[in-house]
């Protein structure tokens, strides 16, 4: 299961693969077209609490951490059994801020993701 554009699969491009991606694409002529901001549909949009969390999961963290939190490659734990025991805060702050102060390789999520929408992830996690 990948998000819209799966990031993970392009983290081990090398320097020379994006810069040749960079000149690919400016070389490509321009058009002119409306792009929409981004919405969250199906699941994600109409339901609430845990049905909404497992929606918002598959489409932002579903990629690293596997389905239903289960874990893959990119990530060393399964995060449904972490999820049981962190702290509410702990949890929160960590998807708020993503990895970068541990070091790790995950984006952050204040900004495309609303409280609410994180306060549902954690509900789905804890009941995946
Ligand atoms: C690009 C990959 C990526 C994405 C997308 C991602 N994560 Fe992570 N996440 C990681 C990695 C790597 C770690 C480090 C731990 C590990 O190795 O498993 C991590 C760790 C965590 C932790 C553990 C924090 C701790 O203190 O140990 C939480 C909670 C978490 N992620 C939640 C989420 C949630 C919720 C989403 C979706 C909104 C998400 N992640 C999306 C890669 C990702």
């Amino acid at each position: 299961m990948f998000p819209f554009m799966p990031w993970p699969s392009y983290a081990s491009w090398s320097d020379e693969d994006l810069r040749a991606v960079w000149l690919y694409l400016r070389s490509t002529p321009a058009i002119s077209h409306d792009v929409p901001p981004s919405t969250l549909t199906g699941d994600a949009a109409g339901a609430r609490g845990v049905a909404r969390g497992a929606g918002i999961f598959n489409v932002y963290c579903a990629a690293c951490h596997g389905e239903r939190g289960r874990g893959t490659s990119l990530t060393t734990f399964a995060l449904r059994d972490l999820a049981k025991d962190m702290d509410e805060d702990a949890l929160t702050a960590f998807i708020v801020d993503g990895g970068s102060s541990a070091g790790v390789g995950m984006p952050p999520f204040g900004k495309t993701l609303t409280p609410d929408q994180i306060k549902d992830v954690l509900a789905y996690l804890r009941n995946p």
